[in-house]
């Protein structure tokens, strides 16, 4: 690793110790100290985290970084400072927000969301890809998490840090979190290198669960076994967890997750009137897709059984159909 990878590291290292002293003991970070535990978020979590805050003073990480020797053209390239269009002067990327440090699978700081305090936009601003921070390869919590992961052979994937903190905070130690963007093939083979079965926890809205579908095929397609937890519409999983508690996020959503097929079956049932012969056939034609692009051949038999039950069909004259989607896919 170069050297300049190194200082931007350190420069990381240095900022999120000093965004968390002062979330923690001073009285400047009081106000977005109070807004997390508010939130529900215990003061262990904000140490297990190392949460922050960035004051609203656009140029103090900057004093910091240069009264410690950093090379500032550098702290810009690592994302920490940015160069004004007014002056052209250097100040801090992040200003008045609530620091979420975004770590490496060995514990190093590469990255921050940060969250402004209460409404605003953008809501959260994130480190900008650079030669340490790689989001497309990074998951929010791993090297927290990939104990418990390999432990319990099963990790559970959020979108949000307030949900991975959350689930946490409720004893789910064995979560990461996705970092909002649509689950990149790199990320789901890093899941896949610690364990074989993933629980896809996403936001109950529209958009989470369209997000769930996609990332659910890119975990399948590395060799995972994906269940589905769903969330009541409009609620994301740190949303339940404070309505709900605990017990009932784990008995009714997380123990109640359901097989990739069995998510996909009630997917492409929705708005659907199976009392009507044409959509019922249609219906059965896609799932019957679903099933054949299946990877494992015992799924593909179980789910094909539970078809021809579902709807009195033959199973041969289902497997005959299936052949037909092969060909149809060669
Ligand atoms: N995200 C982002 N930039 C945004 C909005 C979202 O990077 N402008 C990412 C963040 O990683 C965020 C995740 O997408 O955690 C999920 O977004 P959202 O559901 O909107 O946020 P929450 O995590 O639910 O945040 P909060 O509970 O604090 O409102
Ligand atoms: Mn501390
Ligand atoms: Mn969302
Ligand atoms: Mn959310
Ligand atoms: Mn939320």
């Amino acid at each position: 690793r170069s050297s300049s990878e190194n200082r931007q590291k350190e420069g990381h290292h240095l900022a999120a110790r000093f965004y968390h002293h002062l979330l923690i003991n001073t009285e400047q970070g009081k106000a977005a100290y109070d807004y997390l535990i508010a939130r529900g978020f215990s003061h262990d979590m904000l140490e297990r985290f190392q949460l922050g805050f960035s004051p609203d003073q656009p140029q103090v990480m900057k004093g910091l970084l240069d009264k410690r020797g950093y090379n500032l053209e550098e702290m810009e390239e690592a994302g920490l400072l940015l160069r004004q269009e007014s002056n052209w002067e250097l100040k801090d990327r992040f200003v008045n927000r609530i620091m979420f440090p975004i770590h490496d699978v060995q514990g190093q700081v590469i990255g921050f969301g940060g969250r402004v305090l209460g409404d605003g936009e953008p809501k959260y601003l994130n480190s900008p890809e650079t030669p340490v921070f790689k989001k497309n390869e990074t998951l929010y919590g791993l090297h927290l998490a990939r104990q418990h992961i390999r432990k319990r052979n099963e990790a559970v994937l959020f979108e949000g840090y307030a949900d991975v903190i959350a689930a946490a905070n409720a004893g789910i130690l064995n979560a990461i979190g996705s970092l909002g963007t649509s689950l990149t093939e790199r990320q789901a083979k890093i899941i896949r290198r610690h364990t074989e079965r993933v629980i896809l926890c996403f936001d109950g809205d529209n958009a989470g669960q369209q997000a769930a579908r996609k990332a659910a095929d890119i975990l399948e397609q590395q060799g995972l076994t994906v269940y589905v937890a769903l969330l009541p519409d409009q609620l994301d999983p740190d949303d339940y967890l404070k309505t709900y508690g605990a017990d009932q996020f784990k008995t009714e959503i997380i123990d109640g997750a359901f097989p990739l097929m069995t998510f996909k079956m009630r997917f492409l049932k929705r708005g659907r009137n199976l009392q009507d012969e044409g959509e019922k056939l249609q219906y059965i034609e896609e799932v019957l897709k679903e099933v054949t692009n299946l990877p494992k051949a015992i799924e593909r038999d179980v789910y094909l059984r539970q078809l021809a039950e579902e709807f009195s069909l033959s199973f041969d004259a289902l497997k005959q159909e299936q052949f037909r989607i092969y060909k149809e896919s060669e």
